[in-house]
């Protein structure tokens, strides 16, 4: 069993009978919903919905026969299992390589239980010290969004396809993946602040004081922190 693997199934202790699950986008998150899906079609599971947090999420858990459900019907999932890019000491998290952040983050503020699941690499002591930060932005005046992040301490840049045509988001938007390499972000909760306020900025992949539990699993360990 791989670390994401190992992650993963530790997280399936927090599924239970007739819950409404999150279901995250990803490598590691991939692997929950592969879990789930051997659970039910084994009996061991009953009464689970989906709600996906990603067209590709959902195209999988269709594939793998994971019942689905929505945000509409059910506003606030029992628990939502996603991987992650960062993991902070205090559980704040980088989320959003996988391009799915805005809808990831939906989900999550929804949910009663945020689980983080990931491999150790993904341990951080300080937010930005790996991983860029991906911002979404509507497509008008992108170039300005741009000038704007750079002003926030950091270099953002347009997310591309392998085609060299810009990544475009489930929600029609690109994304500025924003390094702040190599000290990291001084203050993640004011660059937030910062993108929240800023009219063209969607949202970040900086996902603070929402997950509930972080399970970091190494090549034969696997540990389990709490906020
Ligand atoms: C998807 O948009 C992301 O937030 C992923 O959860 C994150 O990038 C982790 O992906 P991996 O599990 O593939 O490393």
């Amino acid at each position: 069993m791989n670390p994401k693997e190992r992650a993963a199934e530790a997280a399936l202790q927090y599924v239970e009978n007739d819950m409404v699950v999150g279901l995250g986008t990803g490598s590691t998150a991939d692997y929950i919903l592969i879990a789930i899906a051997r659970q039910i079609k084994a009996g061991r599971l009953k009464g689970i919905r989906g709600i996906p947090t990603s067209r590709r999420s959902e195209a999988r858990a269709i594939e793998l026969g994971i019942p689905l459900t929505t945000l509409a019907d059910c506003p606030t999932p029992d628990v939502t299992i996603d991987g992650a890019d960062e993991v902070a000491p205090n559980l704040d998290v980088i989320k959003g390589l996988g391009g799915a952040l805005v809808r990831e983050k939906v989900v999550a503020q929804s949910t009663r239980k945020l689980i983080i699941i990931a491999d150790s690499s993904k341990r951080v002591a300080r937010l930005g010290t790996k991983s860029p930060l991906p911002v979404e932005v509507i497509r008008f005046a992108h170039e300005a969004s741009a000038i704007y992040l750079r002003s926030l301490g950091c270099i953002p840049t347009l997310r591309l396809n392998p085609d060299g045509q810009p990544y475009i988001t489930d929600n029609s938007n690109y994304i500025y993946d924003c390094s702040f390499l190599p000290a990291g972000m001084p203050n993640p909760t004011e660059t937030q602040e910062c993108i929240l306020h800023r009219a063209g900025l969607v949202d970040s992949g900086l996902f603070i004081g929402m997950a509930k539990i972080a399970i970091l699993a190494g090549e034969s360990d696997c540990e389990t922190l709490r906020r």
